[in-house]
């Protein structure tokens, strides 16, 4: 019988046209609203992206707890160096405490970090940190944690063009070998929190057929519960790929 005439249900293959859904593999998440959080409260940007980063240590322990292979976190765009220098400093700040205080905790639980984006551009000492962070974690086997930080799909998916035609072959599947992902799981679930309905330069390739899921809750606010949620929502859903 083939894939597409499959009934569905347990003998169906997932990823395949007709599919059960099966559980999500990949999930990424667009973390956004961290301004109007703070906004909200008269409080200053600083402290939403600060609760922000709380929200990320628990979503991570959340997604290692439930089983993902695999958590993207989109956490600095190419684009967000457009803001004020103030708050790009916070942010870089930020970023530098969480590898600090958290590496520990990724590598005693088999957590594998990961940095898409080209993050070579940040602060050299941030460079450091990250790399020490990646070769730390090189060896997990639990959840694949991919930080997008100088991230920008469209960038992305030159970079990876050009390394396709540069060993003589543009097809897709070429393409996609040569992305910061090739090496995770295919993209189930894109998350984007604050009531944007946009993907603002994120894993365009990648969402070609994954389901998404747009929450008005703004970042510091979002919790496991949440992030169930989406999954539950997710486990609903009939992906077809052009079948039916
Ligand atoms: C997301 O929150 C964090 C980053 C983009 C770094 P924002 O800072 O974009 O928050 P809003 O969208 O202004 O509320
Ligand atoms: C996307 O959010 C980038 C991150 C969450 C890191 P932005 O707040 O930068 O997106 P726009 O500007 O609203 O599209
Ligand atoms: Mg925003």
């Amino acid at each position: 019988m083939s894939p597409a005439a499959a009934p569905r249900g347990d003998d169906a293959v997932a990823g395949q046209p007709g599919g059960y859904t099966g559980p999500a593999r990949h999930v990424a998440i667009i973390m956004d609203g961290n301004g109007r959080w703070a906004k909200k409260r008269f409080l200053p940007r600083a402290v939403g992206h600060k609760r922000g980063v709380d929200a990320v240590r628990e979503v991570v322990r959340a997604a290692r707890h439930m089983g993902l292979e695999a958590l993207t976190l989109y956490a600095f765009s190419s684009e967000n160096w457009k803001r004020p220098e103030d708050e790009i400093s916070d942010l870089m700040g930020l970023l530098r405490a969480f590898i600090r205080s958290d590496i520990d905790e990724f590598a005693a639980n088999d957590v594998r970090l990961k940095i898409i984006g080209d993050y070579k551009m940040l602060p050299a000492d941030i460079v450091e940190l990250i790399e020490d962070a990646l070769a730390r974690t090189a060896q997990g086997r639990s959840t694949t944690l991919a930080i997008a930080l100088n991230y920008g799909s469209q960038q992305e998916i030159a970079r990876a063009a050009a390394a396709a035609a540069a060993k003589g072959a543009v097809t897709v599947e070429a393409i996609e070998a040569e992305l910061d992902t090739a090496d995770m799981p295919p993209l189930d679930l894109l998350i984007r929190t604050s009531g944007e309905i946009r993907l603002s330069n994120f894993l365009l390739w990648q969402a070609a057929y994954a389901e998404m899921w747009f929450t008005d809750v703004l970042w510091p606010d979002f919790t496991p519960g949440h992030l169930r949620e989406a999954l539950d929502h997710y486990a609903t859903r009939e992906r077809r790929y052009g079948g039916r």
